[in-house]
């Protein structure tokens, strides 16, 4: 049967059918001018729904228990709910901002979602079943064009100048290696991988910069090594964050935010925002009741120790899966990724933090320039 959602969120109604949203309407064409867009890039902590429409089956979340919280039907989100990139766009007054890949999407005045869970910096993490980030700055590109088609070059400039570019890069180049076994590990010293890591990052970056952009946001790699499923690779019974990864994410949050110093000290006009989420995560993790949570270190759903398997929803090759009752206990939906509540704690951090939290700028900041 035929589910037919209405959408409205600031003005802007969508109708969607078959979960696929077909149309979006402006109420208020006049005001675009004077907004700040927001272009999405990375992994599952922010992809909205792209992966709904490649080929993978692991790198998919757009069958119930996902979406239960808030959207009344699986959106591809790896969360019960909203994720933090959802919480910024509220916050800036924006609709939700929808899928690069989802059929029909044309409206690219408030930014487009490029992110693919899956995806990191390097061609090689997940290949052939994400939308790597070469490929996400490859759409980037053609929707720069196609806004300069639609609003003339002096205004699609304006808007790609005053936009924010958030990312969310970085965990799969680093987990993937360790679930997988890859030779990488023996192969490059931390040092050499991180590095590369970087260089992608750096270039993509760049090449962002020279279609016009000049605002990114850059949250700090979360807790990976301390979330169910890094914990489920450490020997049984130890109940200890996995820290083989920790040295990868260290030094990977220390040369981001050096890299965007440099960028914002040798690129005119470059702003940004490095909002602490490691810290904030750890804190979740080891003082859950401290945030209002019961527990940090299980997640709600999925199975294995840890419910550390990603198998929730039970369409990812294990079938069996367990559900919590109460949700808002957990820090983790499943075995990665937050619950809504915490995502909406972390956005709030990267929206309203102190310096001491968010780098020279925080978000709010950067979207009001
Ligand atoms: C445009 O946005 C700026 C900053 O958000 C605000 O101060 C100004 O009043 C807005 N102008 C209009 C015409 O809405
Ligand atoms: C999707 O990927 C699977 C596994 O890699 C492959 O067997 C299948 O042919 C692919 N399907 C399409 C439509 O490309
Ligand atoms: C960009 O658009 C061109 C022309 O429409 C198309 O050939 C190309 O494949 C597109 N690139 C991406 C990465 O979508
Ligand atoms: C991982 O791979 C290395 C070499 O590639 C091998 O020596 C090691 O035994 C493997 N470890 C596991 C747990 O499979
Ligand atoms: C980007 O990553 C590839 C591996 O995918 C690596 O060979 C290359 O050196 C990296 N590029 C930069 C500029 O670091
Ligand atoms: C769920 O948790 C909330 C907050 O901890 C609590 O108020 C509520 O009673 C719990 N519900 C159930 C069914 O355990
Ligand atoms: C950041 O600064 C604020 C006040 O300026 C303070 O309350 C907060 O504890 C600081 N946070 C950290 C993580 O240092």
């Amino acid at each position: 049967m035929a589910k037919l959602n209405l959408y409205l969120s600031n003005f802007v109604f969508c109708i969607s059918l078959f979960n696929v949203q077909t149309k979006c309407f402006d109420e208020r064409p006049w005001l675009y001018k004077n907004h700040t867009a927001l272009f999405i890039f990375g992994d599952s902590s922010f992809d909205a729904g792209n992966n709904n429409y490649i080929n993978t089956s692991f790198g998919k979340a757009n069958f119930w228990p996902y979406g239960e919280t808030f959207f009344d039907y699986p959106t591809g989100r790896f969360c019960d709910g909203r994720l933090v990139s959802d919480f910024i766009a509220e916050y800036a007054k924006l609709p939700f901002i929808p899928p690069y890949l989802q059929p029909g999407n044309k409206l690219f005045i408030y930014g487009v979602n490029f992110a693919s869970a899956g995806a990191g910096a390097l061609v090689e993490t997940g290949k052939g079943s994400v939308i790597d980030l070469q490929t996400q700055l490859g759409y980037f590109k053609n929707v720069s064009r196609a806004l300069r088609e639609e609003l003339g070059d002096a205004e699609a400039e304006a808007l790609l100048s005053r936009a924010v570019y958030l990312f969310s890069v970085g965990s799969n180049d680093y987990s993937f290696p360790f679930e997988t076994n890859s030779s990488v590990l023996y192969t490059y010293s931390v040092e050499q991988y991180v590095g590369q890591v970087i260089g992608n990052i750096t270039q993509v970056i760049k090449e962002i910069y020279e279609v016009g952009g000049r605002k990114f946001g850059f949250p700090s790699l979360g807790s990976i090594e301390c979330a169910p499923f890094a914990r489920r690779m450490v020997p049984a019974g130890e109940n200890k964050c996995f820290e083989p990864i920790t040295p990868y994410v260290e030094l990977h949050n220390i040369e981001i935010s050096k890299l965007l110093q440099k960028l914002q000290s040798d690129f005119k006009g470059v702003k940004y925002s490095i909002p602490e989420f490691h810290a904030l995560e750890e804190e979740f993790i080891n003082y859950p009741s401290k945030y209002g949570f019961k527990e940090g270190k299980v997640a709600c759903c999925g199975s294995g120790p840890y419910r550390g398997i990603l198998s929730c929803g039970g369409r990812r090759g294990v079938a069996e899966f367990y559900l919590c009752d109460n949700l808002s206990d957990y820090v983790f939906f499943d075995s990665a990724h937050p619950t809504e509540s915490a995502n909406e704690m972390l956005a709030h951090l990267a929206w309203r933090g102190e310096p001491n939290v968010t780098g020279p700028y925080n978000l709010a900041a950067l979207f009001e320039f």
